[in-house]
Order: C-alpha cells, then sequence, then structure tokens
C-alpha cells in the first residue's frame, strides 16, 4: 500500500484493502478476506462481477481486434448503437469513455444545436463529473472551489423546487440538463409531478430536455432507463457506468434532429467505441434485456426497502430511506463514514452519497440470499456504531 500511495496522486481516500477477485456480489481481497459488495464499482457492475456472458464476448473479442480508428467501421460499436436505439427513445448515439465525458459531449451538442442561446439550466446538489465542462454543470460549490475559471452558461435551479419552474418559463435556456435520482447529490428522487411540470414547459418553450443517467441507467432504478418511468421522452440522454459492466465506455444519445447539429470534425474521442468496450456493452446489454433482471432488481429494492425499515425502527440513528431500485439511500444522523469503515471490518462494502447517507448500490442480480447476508452484517454495522456513539457519551 505504501508504495502504491507515494506513486499515486492523491486524490483519493482509500481503504486499506486491495481488492484482488471478484465474482457476481463479492470480492476478495489479497489476503483471501471476502467482502459482500453493496458498492458494485458506483453502480457499474450492475451484472454483478465478471459476468459470464460479457467475459465470454470479451474474451471472444481479443481474438479479433482490440482498438481500431473511428475512421474505419467497427462492427461491435455499430451493433452496440443499433441496441441502445432500440431499446430506447433516441436515435443516434456518440461514444466516449466515461460519464464526463458523455456530459462533456451533450453539452458540446447542445451548443451546436442552439446557435442562438447558450445557457443550460442545471440543478443544485447535481453531479455530472470533473471534467471542466461537466464539473461547471455540476451544482455543488465545494467541488467547483479553486478551479475557477468555470466554463461559461450555466444556470443553477433548486431541484424539486416548483418555484424554480416558473423561472425557467421566463428564462427559456437552450436546455435543462438533470439526473432523474440525483446520486452523489444524496440519492434523492425527482418528484414526478415536478418532472411533469419541467416537461410541459420544456416543450411549450422548446428547451431540450437532457438527463444524465450515467448513475441511474442500465437497470439500476428498476427500468432500462430511468426516464420511462417519468413517462416522457429526453432529447439526450448519457450514459457511462453500468454500459460495459466494469469495462470503461460512455455514450451520449440524442433524438437525430438535434444529433443532426454534429458534423464530421464537431467531436471526436480516439477510444470512443473500442471494439472491446462495445462488446462488452453489447453483451451487458443483451443480458440486461434478455434475462429477468429489471424484474429481480424490482423485487430485491421492494425486499431491501422492507427490512431497511424495519431495521429504522430499532436504531434509531436511521434517518429515512429513499432512492428508486437498487440506488438507496440511507440517511443516518452522525457521519456515514463510520458506517462505511465499520462495514470494512464486518465484511460489507457500503459506500456513501454526501456526509450523512450511505448509499447502498447491489448488483441488479443480487439473490435473497445475499439480501438476507446484507442484513445480517449491516446489523452488525449499526450494533457496532450505535455502542460507539454512547460509549463516546
Ligand atoms: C450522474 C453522474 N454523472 C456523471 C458522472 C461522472 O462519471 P465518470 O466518473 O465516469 O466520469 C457520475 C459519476 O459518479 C454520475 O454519478
Amino acid at each position: 500500500m505504501e508504495k502504491i500511495k507515494s506513486s499515486l496522486m492523491n486524490t483519493y481516500n482509500r481503504f486499506p484493502i486491495t481488492v484482488d477477485k471478484a465474482k457476481g456480489s463479492y470480492v476478495w481481497d489479497a489476503d483471501g478476506k471476502e467482502y459482500l459488495d453493496f458498492a458494485a464499482g458506483i453502480a457499474t457492475c450492475n451484472l454483478g462481477h465478471v459476468p459470464d456472458e460479457v467475459k465470454k464476448s470479451i474474451t471472444s473479442q481479443l481474438d479479433h481486434v482490440w482498438h481500431c480508428s473511428n475512421l474505419y467501421q467497427i462492427g461491435p460499436q455499430q451493433q452496440l448503437a443499433d441496441l441502445l436505439t432500440e431499446y430506447s427513445c433516441l436515435d443516434q448515439v456518440f461514444f466516449c469513455n466515461s460519464g464526463a465525458e458523455a456530459n462533456e459531449a451533450a453539452i458540446k451538442l447542445v451548443r451546436a444545436y442552439n446557435q442562438d442561446n447558450k445557457t443550460i439550466a442545471a440543478f443544485q446538489q447535481s453531479f455530472h463529473g470533473r471534467t471542466m465542462a461537466a464539473l461547471s454543470a455540476t451544482g455543488q460549490e465545494k467541488l467547483h472551489v479553486g478551479f475557477e475559471p468555470l466554463v461559461q452558461g450555466f444556470t443553477f435551479l433548486t431541484y424539486n423546487d416548483f418555484d424554480s419552474l416558473r423561472w425557467l418559463r421566463e428564462n427559456p435556456p437552450a436546455a435543462v440538463m438533470l439526473e432523474l435520482v440525483q446520486g452523489e447529490g444524496g440519492v434523492i428522487p425527482a418528484d414526478h409531478n415536478w418532472v411533469n411540470a419541467l416537461v410541459r414547459i420544456c416543450n411549450d418553450e422548446k428547451i431540450l430536455i437532457v438527463i444524465d443517467e450515467v448513475q441511474t441507467g442500465m437497470g439500476r432504478t428498476g427500468t432500462l432507463f430511468a426516464y420511462e418511468e417519468y413517462g416522457f421522452e429526453p432529447d439526450i440522454i448519457t450514459l457511462a457506468k453500468g454500459l460495459g459492466s466494469g469495462f470503461p465506455i460512455g455514450a451520449m444519445l440524442a433524438k437525430e434532429e438535434v444529433a443532426n447539429a454534429f458534423q464530421p470534425g464537431s467531436h471526436a474521442s480516439t477510444f470512443g467505441g473500442n471494439p472491446l468496450a462495445s462488446a462488452a456493452g453489447v453483451s451487458t446489454l443483451s443480458e440486461i434485456v434478455n434475462s429477468n433482471i429489471l424484474d429481480n432488481c424490482m423485487e430485491m429494492s421492494e425486499k431491501l426497502f422492507t427490512g431497511l425499515k424495519k431495521l429504522q425502527e430499532e436504531f434509531p440513528q436511521i434517518k429515512s430511506i429513499r432512492g428508486k431500485g437498487l440506488l438507496v439511500g440511507i440517511v443516518v444522523d452522525g457521519p456515514a463514514i463510520d458506517l462505511v469503515t465499520t462495514g470494512i471490518n464486518r465484511n460489507l462494502l457500503i459506500t456513501m452519497a454526501g456526509p450523512n447517507v450511505v448509499r447502498l448500490l447491489p448488483a441488479l442480480n443480487i439473490t435473497e440470499n445475499d439480501l438476507l447476508l446484507f442484513f445480517e452484517r449491516f446489523r452488525a454495522v449499526l450494533e457496532s456504531v450505535s455502542k460507539e456513539v454512547s460509549i463516546s457519551e
């Protein structure tokens, strides 16, 4: 760990375990200690670790071609674009390598489409990535500090707030950009009535709707894309995380009329839609749409919420439980990090979404037995943390 620490830039506080092996909902550290993984690469390993079908397609692609410039046609990339457009309301795809990059592409497409109005309304508490435009669209001031000047043209509105919709009607921007469950911002689902009102204004005022599905997409909230649950069609969506089951790939999808604003030379990415990453995407998406994984996600989500509500009756440090599908936030009284670190000692990987929110992101094909084990281990975590608090009091 010491060597790793000294040669890596200091951008993460890393826990002192090295993940050495992973399968399904479990990972093992270099000492062979097993952990139940409820972090899933922060919503990336939606099919669990090393899913057989995806492993097969990457392995087979390894024998064909690893990389090919976008100056030539790439079979798996075309196949993935066909599948994404078949299973979404969008018509065309631009491939890249990460969520931030997908959002950068979306921001550029909005600007290319609307030559008269370059403003994008984003939302407080949002998270869209760490590159300069994605960071500038992120409504968390603490992440901006020290990196100014930011990219111009973003206005921040209050999420789930009807008053900010009045502002939208009076000052129509080129686009609104939002997550339908704010992930990093604290696992906050968008209110259905509020989204309906927002969509109505956007339709009336010809404002493009950009939905960041980087965390919510690929089945995480129980449908392939979260926008499906809200009953409207966005103009642009962005994807990454779960798209390649852990193989890095991002995508920006748009309606044809909007996508037409890009011409050859408008935007590019050397690795975007790389054959190996695209092969991972094709098998991941095929597995999601051809299996019962979305039903399983909803069934396990219900059981997870029910079990957590029972725990809440017993442990007053749980203030509330919120989220959608298997993107779940537990608001706790006290630092969430205490539960996360205690979890490691109890063979359970969980993560955070802000200082007081524990975030659970299990694989979407999690079994009932895995859930039972989660409750056993999480109960031990809660008992241990509440004991520590009462001793320190
Ligand atoms: C909603 C959302 N958008 C964008 C990003 C950035 O993705 P990446 O880290 O792949 O750049 C994230 C990452 O957590 C995210 O949750």
